[in-house]
């Protein structure tokens, strides 16, 4: 009887490895899932940067009030359509496109925002002018898009 008893204590451990057993792989299944989610959203926010969504809040919100028509600021009006304004349209203060798409760094609206457009043949101010400049995702944002090919997306 003692021995029964005995087997039966040392069976309880045993039987309980199982779920042990169990719940890991649960634990790993969840972690695997976790991780893949967050590789997914990682890559979905890296993967296409959109025109409407992103790109035109940004000149909405620093640039559009003074390139109006007829304000005519550096001869350049980003109203009514600023991806039409700017994609594959020659810059009026330098030999650059506006916006090249693929090529940030030949892309003049682009490297007025980065303070770089006096090194590439242009002139005036850094945009926008007056104000304090974008901050270092606003131009990671214009610089991604226009690196994906500028699209109207
Ligand atoms: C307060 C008014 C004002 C704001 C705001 C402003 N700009 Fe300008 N922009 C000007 C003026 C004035 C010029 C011409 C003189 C100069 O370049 O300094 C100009 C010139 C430019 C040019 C040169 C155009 C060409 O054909 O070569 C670009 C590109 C430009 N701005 C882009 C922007 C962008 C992008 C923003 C927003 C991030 C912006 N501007 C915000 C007033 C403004």
């Amino acid at each position: 009887m003692q021995k029964a008893g005995a087997m039966a204590e040392r069976k309880d451990p045993g039987a309980s490895r199982p779920q042990a057993v169990a719940g890991q792989r649960g634990l790993l299944v969840r972690q695997i899932l976790l991780a893949a989610t967050l590789t997914y959203c990682a890559a979905a926010q890296s993967e296409t940067v959109s025109f409407a969504a992103e790109v035109q809040p940004i000149l909405t919100q620093y640039c559009v009030m003074c390139h109006v028509p007829g304000a005519a600021q550096g001869g350049h009006a980003l109203y009514p359509d600023a991806w039409k304004s700017m994609v594959n349209v020659p810059s009026t203060q330098s030999p650059l496109l506006l916006v090249k798409p693929g090529d940030p760094a030949a892309s003049y609206s682009f490297l007025k925002v980065t303070g770089e457009h006096l090194a590439a043949g242009g002139s005036g101010e850094i945009m926008p002018f007056p104000h304090a400049p974008l901050s270092q995702d606003e131009i990671n944002t214009f610089r991604q898009w226009i690196e994906q090919g500028a699209e109207q997306n």
